[in-house]
């Protein structure tokens, strides 16, 4: 079958379509037949080895992180699925394999594609969606009333995440250039805040909880504007020790690592009376399928920025890595 396969670290030439034996599935796997995947900013930041320490895969690695399609055959201990279900998934974080034409997913992490889906729009959503809800949901517990700010709302993640906030009855401002303004005011953000010309410190507005999807200096921003005693949750800053321990099994190196790399964001976060945490999503087949009840109900829009056919991969990852897309990038396999 044809893959994206990584086989050394660096830029994109370091990765190539290639031909590659299928994947067979194991006891609690379905094999997939990839209708099409859903690209991320994680994608390239695999593919230059940024996640080195975290995930320690074997090279050469086929790449990517959700998709959707259709199972072709399902293993042995599996119960939930049958050859023929329509579903999406974030696979794996260590295992990666959605750039292909088949890939194996962990039974528990599919899901059944919403009913008002077609198989280019909902790869978009695993990823992106899950990290959304996982942060507002589980780690900000956004409540009905609350003043809640979102950094970079006109991204993947953000468009998802405006519009679970809302859902959950929060009061959401963000930020956006000029060009994604008109975007996140169409799926619902009450006040949005251009990063171009604005500074968001100086905005005199206070907030409950803070989703930031920027990290560097626009987080540092972020702390100055949450009221004291609130939580900032950023998926795009440093890990820091409860990344580790919650996120990643536990790993105490790794914990005693992220407190070192963390320590300045920590000790600012301190000094604003505001908690620190950085949260690294994981796949979930449950948590999927409340998105996709939340789709079908109309309540969350899926919107793709561009498709590109499964040839011109590689292109489709320079448009992510510039930085600028505005909802979600889709690879079609047809
Ligand atoms: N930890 C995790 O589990 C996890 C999960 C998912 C994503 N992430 C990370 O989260 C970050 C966001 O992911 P994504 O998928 O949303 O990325 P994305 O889709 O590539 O985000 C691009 C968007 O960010 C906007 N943007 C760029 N700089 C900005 C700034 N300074 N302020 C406000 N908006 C800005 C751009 O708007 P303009 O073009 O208009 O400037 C563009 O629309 C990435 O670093 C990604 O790796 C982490």
């Amino acid at each position: 079958m044809r893959a994206y396969v990584l086989k050394y670290y660096g830029g994109s030439e370091r990765s190539e379509l290639t031909d590659v034996p299928a994947p067979r599935p194991r006891p609690r796997n379905i094999l997939v037949e990839v209708r099409a995947c859903g690209l991320n900013p994680v994608d390239y930041k695999f593919r230059q080895g940024t996640l080195r320490t975290i995930l320690r895969p074997q090279l050469p690695f086929v790449l990517g992180n959700e998709l959707a399609g259709e199972v072709v055959a399902v293993g042995s201990e599996v119960r939930r699925w049958r050859v023929g279900d329509r579903v999406f998934a974030r696979v794996a974080k260590d295992r990666g394999g959605a750039f292909a034409e088949q890939a194996c997913v962990d039974e528990d992490h599919a899901a059944s594609m919403p009913g008002n889906l077609d198989f280019t729009s909902a790869p978009a959503v695993p990823l992106a969606g899950l990290t959304a809800l996982q942060a507002l949901r589980d780690e900000l517990d956004v409540n009905p009333g609350q003043r809640v700010f979102i950094s970079g709302g006109a991204g993947g993640v953000g468009t998802f995440a405006i519009q679970i906030a809302k859902w959950l009855g929060a009061h959401v401002t963000t930020t956006a250039s000029k060009r994604g303004e008109a975007l996140v005011r169409s799926l619902g953000c009450d006040e949005a805040i251009d990063y171009t010309t604005q500074d968001i410190s100086k905005s005199g507005l206070r907030f409950d909880a803070g989703f930031d999807l920027i990290g560097g200096k626009t987080l540092d921003k972020m702390f100055e504007i949450m009221k004291p005693g609130t939580k900032v949750v950023s998926i795009a800053a440093l890990p820091e020790p409860q990344t580790a321990v919650r996120d990643l099994g536990g790993r105490r190196l790794l914990a005693v690592l992220f407190w070192i790399i963390s320590y300045g964001i920590r000790s600012r976060a301190r000094r604003a009376g505001v908690s620190y945490r950085y949260l690294f999503m994981h796949p979930s087949g449950t948590d999927l399928a409340q998105l996709a009840e939340l789709i079908e109900q109309g309540k969350l829009n899926v919107i793709l920025d561009k498709t590109y056919p499964f040839a011109n991969i590689s292109e489709a990852l320079a448009y992510i890595e510039s930085g600028h897309a505005k909802e979600k990038v889709v690879v079609t396999m047809s």
